[in-house]
């Protein structure tokens, strides 16, 4: 195929995405192949961009809501009180979250608090990557990663986006003299191997870890 050829197919392609007509999936799975890696292209664009926005919507709604939660039940219980609302709801509505917007969502870290919040591998790269961001200075809360990819022979869009550290997390997360002896009670009893303490504002606590499926090639 010569490089006009491409182009011309292309131009097609992004034609056909934007007027919904049509099976684009063929000619974008011809091109992928040839493109190398989980890299993007022009040609997904359409498609990347949906899966993009769908993650980002997703991930909007587990922080605004679980912040909103905590920070209501701070209000209502005290900081010892909230850990325990965080213990039952934080987990439960990743999983309702991620129903209702048609993906895979939890948040994942390094230092668990929660052991289901352990990365997998490729989180762990992406995590080691915000690290050394967060070092830089380079992390800015427009940060994002995201991948077009092929896991289990499924081809998805990984979107991670970190999650730092702030004044408001120290209660619970910060190092001994920040978590008041009431919110320390709780936290052995929750969650006896807890790892998620001693941080400072700024550090980087984890990220939001999005699967979103993308069309597959039957
Ligand atoms: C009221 C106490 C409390 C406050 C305040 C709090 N957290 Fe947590 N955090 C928890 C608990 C409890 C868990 C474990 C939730 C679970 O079981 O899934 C947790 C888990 C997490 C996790 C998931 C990873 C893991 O270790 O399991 C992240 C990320 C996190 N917190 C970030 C933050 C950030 C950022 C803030 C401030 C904006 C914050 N937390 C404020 C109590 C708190």
């Amino acid at each position: 195929m010569t490089h006009e050829h491409s182009i011309d197919h292309n131009a097609r392609i992004r034609r056909v995405c934007v007027n919904g007509h049509g099976l684009p999936i063929l000619f974008l799975l011809l091109l992928m192949t040839g493109c190398g890696g989980g890299d993007q292209t022009t040609d997904m664009t359409a498609e990347r961009e949906a899966a993009e926005a769908q993650a980002r919507r997703a991930t909007e709604r587990l922080v605004g809501t679980l912040m909103g939660e905590v920070q209501q039940s701070i209000r209502a219980d005290g900081l010892a009180g909230a850990v325990s609302h965080c213990a039952t709801r934080a987990q439960e509505l990743s999983h309702i979250v991620g129903e209702e917007e048609g993906v895979k969502i939890r948040r994942v870290t390094g230092k668990t608090r929660n052991p289901l919040d352990a990365p997998d591998n490729y989180e762990k790269i992406i995590l080691s990557r915000f690290e050394a961001m967060t070092a830089s200075g380079e992390l800015n809360p427009t940060t994002v990663h995201s991948e077009v990819m092929e896991t289990d022979g499924r081809r998805v869009l990984r979107f991670l986006k970190p999650i730092v550290i702030r004044k408001n997390c120290l209660g619970c997360h910060g190092g001994a003299d920040d978590i008041p002896e009431d919110v320390k009670a709780q936290l052995r009893e929750y969650y006896p191997s807890d790892q998620a303490t001693g941080y400072r504002e700024g550090e980087l606590r984890g990220a939001v870890s999005v699967l979103v499926p993308l069309q597959s090639d039957e």
